[in-house]
């Protein structure tokens, strides 16, 4: 196949990339950064186009015309932006995706969109604040794609931005889907974790995600900063094992995949964040540690204090797999500590 990949600069364009040219398809790559994927621009098979798409002159019709698929994964993917710049971030995930989507409906291409497992928000138990008799029952934080209710906090918690662009360019879809005006697979990623997820804290002016601020610390010897406790809980799951479902999505074996979500995740990987910060010290300090820096120390700051106002967050989110399992027979095979281990590795080793 011949194949457009928008975003395919950042964390998972450039493992899927990686992944799409070692099975023999050709891909045009787009991105205003190239850093992360400087490992395969010499490919012959990859035509990389350094551009930001909000540049009026960028044309997205004429970058489609003869692809066979069409992936979108560009997006502000960073809690910290979705606090200090929500207009952008809406802009961006919401205006600048729909452009992309509006050219898929016109050029009638397959379209493979990056939602995120935010749509789904918080669950029933954050929501009724405590008043369920059985509040550790993991059912109420089990996501399933057609069922679940997506529950977002108040407009003043204006982190919910994200989730609410991503919830509404999903309902586009769905209704270009209903009047069959598009073809397209919608995939809803829940924390994916491995080498290049994102830069150091010092190493950008951007805001990286969690496990960039626990690393700096380990390599540091600063403080890992639990916000508000670290009592929310992720399940992390591992790039090589995501990209295997994302290439089977992008197969389609049998045209499954039309007109559906996929929740992407890995369900037995469940960690707070305070175990999560506490496992990447033990597996820092038994494999990696320099002997003149000291290990951290792990602190609380409030929410407040680390993004800034409008801050609230997702307590807890297990992905419901069941239609991935029976579609495309996948199964995620890496389990926490070997995820954490491999990811560390690569920032530990420079
Ligand atoms: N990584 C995860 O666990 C996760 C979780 C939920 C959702 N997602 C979604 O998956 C997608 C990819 O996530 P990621 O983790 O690879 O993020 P990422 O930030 O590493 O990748 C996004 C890429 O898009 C590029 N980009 C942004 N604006 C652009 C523009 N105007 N023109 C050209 N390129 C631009 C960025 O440079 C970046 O390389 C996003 O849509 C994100 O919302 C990811």
């Amino acid at each position: 196949m011949k194949i457009l990949n928008l975003g395919a600069g950042g964390f998972i364009g450039t493992h899927l990339t990686e992944r799409l040219l070692n099975e023999g398809h050709s891909v045009i790559g787009v991105d205003t950064h190239t850093d992360k994927i400087q490992e395969s621009l010499d490919h012959e098979r990859l035509t990389f186009v350094n551009r930001d798409i909000r540049q009026c002159d960028f044309d997205l019709e004429d970058m489609m015309r003869d692809v066979d698929l069409v992936i979108d994964l560009i997006a502000y993917a960073n809690p910290g932006m979705y606090v200090k710049m929500p207009l952008e971030v809406f802009r961006l995930n919401f205006d600048e995706n729909m452009r992309i989507v509006e050219a898929c409906v016109k050029k009638r291409k397959r379209l493979v969109q990056f939602s995120s497992c935010e749509v789904y928000g918080k669950t029933p138990v954050a929501s009724l604040e405590g008043r369920l008799p059985d509040p550790e029952n993991p059912e109420y934080a089990t996501f399933s794609e057609d069922m679940t209710d997506l529950i977002m906090g108040p407009v003043c918690k204006h982190r919910w931005i994200y989730a609410c662009a991503k919830q509404l360019l999903e309902r586009v879809l769905h209704a270009y889907g209903l009047k069959k005006e598009l073809n397209y697979t919608i995939i809803r990623p829940f924390n994916f974790f491995g080498p290049k997820i994102d830069y150091l804290p010092s190493e950008t002016d951007g805001i990286p995600r969690v496990f960039s601020y626990f690393m700096e610390a380990l390599l540091t010897g600063t403080q890992m900063k639990l916000v508000n406790g670290g009592t929310h809980r992720r399940c992390y799951t591992y790039i090589d094992d995501a990209v295997e479902c994302i290439y089977r999505i992008v197969e389609n074996p049998g045209n499954v995949c039309d007109q559906q979500i996929f929740n992407i995740g890995s369900p037995k990987n469940e960690v707070t964040i305070r175990q999560l910060a506490e496992t990447m010290r033990e597996i820092y300090a038994e494999k990696f540690k320099k002997p003149n820096v000291p290990l951290p120390e792990i602190v609380k700051v409030t929410g407040e204090e680390f993004y800034g106002k409008g801050y609230e967050d997702s307590d807890r989110r297990i992905p419901d797999i069941s239609k991935a399992r029976t579609l495309l027979g996948w199964e995620p095979k890496f389990g926490l500590r070997e995820l954490l281990e491999r990811t560390i590795a690569y920032y530990a080793k420079g």
